[in-house]
């Protein structure tokens, strides 16, 4: 679950103003719910500070220039309205979601002349799948939905619109009796999982997918840093479904998911090996730094 319920007692930051919980509404007629118009930003807070900020914050406005989407505020006001949000709510760990969407002065495809929203929210919320599953590894079944190609989706945005294939695939994983979702891409690739990141290792080599129509995670970028520091050698490559059979180790990568390890991808199984082990205890202590 995303939210504990009692993140609804906190407040969030919207347009500038914080407000409660109750009065951080929006109307049914806007074109970022009707089209899709709608960039977000997925965070973590550890210890009271929020992991790579400026980085997520950046990431927020490209998004949203991809989208055609011009922010009416400046990063440092999304990165001053993050922590004033965590104080507000007097959070240490927390999760911060931030997002930008058209409103609804005008409906229909064009809306060139919509307002841009922006908000923030910050709950606490500890882990995305429980420790138990994180340690053992979670299952992923291969979805019959394919990651599109960058000219038939806005692949590098973290767009609302391209969740909807994430949702699909997930529920289907979970009805089929898996904790989650891998993807291919349009060429039958792998890809990721529904909401992060995925790397391979094979002979102490670590491999992970170009991200080529898929985000190129934050998450995903700090391990190929600290691989690069530990020393492991690291390709980026193209990974057939076969090749991910034949892995020694499997993880996923995301600031939800922070590092978790894969032990079942459809009927084949994995152990969570010392590279996996290695590189999340690295994680762990890396955010907490
Ligand atoms: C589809 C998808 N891929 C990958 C990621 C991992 O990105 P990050 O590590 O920046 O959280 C996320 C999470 O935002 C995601 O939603």
């Amino acid at each position: 679950m995303l939210m504990p319920d009692d993140a609804k007692k906190g407040s969030l930051w919207v347009n500038g103003k914080i407000l409660p919980w109750e009065d951080a509404t929006t109307h049914l007629i806007i074109h970022g719910l009707h089209y899709a118009s709608c960039v977000f930003e997925g965070e973590r807070a550890y210890n009271k500070k929020i992991f790579k900020s400026q980085q997520h914050t950046n990431r927020l406005f490209n998004s949203a220039k991809i989208l055609g989407m011009k922010i009416p505020f400046a990063p440092v006001d999304i990165e001053n309205a993050k922590t004033a949000l965590m104080e507000k709510n007097n959070l240490t760990d927390a999760y911060i979601r931030a997002f930008a969407w058209r409103g609804g002065e005008e409906m229909g495809i064009s809306a060139p002349a919509t307002s841009i929203n922006v908000a923030v929210g910050a709950w606490y919320w500890p882990a995305y799948f429980p420790k138990e599953l994180r340690d053992n590894g979670i299952s992923l079944g291969t979805s019959q939905w394919r990651k599109p190609a960058a000219n038939t989706a806005p692949t590098q945005s973290k767009a609302a619109g391209l969740y909807m294939l994430g949702t699909m695939a997930k529920h289907a994983a979970n009805e089929a009796g898996f904790h989650d979702a891998l993807m291919l891409d349009y060429r039958g690739y792998v890809a990721e999982s529904s909401g992060a990141n995925l790397f391979i290792i094979k002979d102490g080599i670590l491999k992970t997918p170009i991200p080529d129509c898929f985000l190129n995670g934050i998450t995903r970028q700090t391990i190929l840093e600290i691989a690069k520091d530990k020393n492991i050698p690291i390709e980026e490559k193209i990974i057939l479904p076969n090749e991910l059979y034949d892995a020694d180790e499997v993880f996923l990568t995301g600031t939800a998911a922070e590092i978790t390890a894969v032990g079942q991808i459809d009927e084949q199984h994995y152990t969570v090996g010392d590279v996996t082990k290695l590189l999340r205890s690295t994680y762990e202590t890396l955010v907490r730094s």
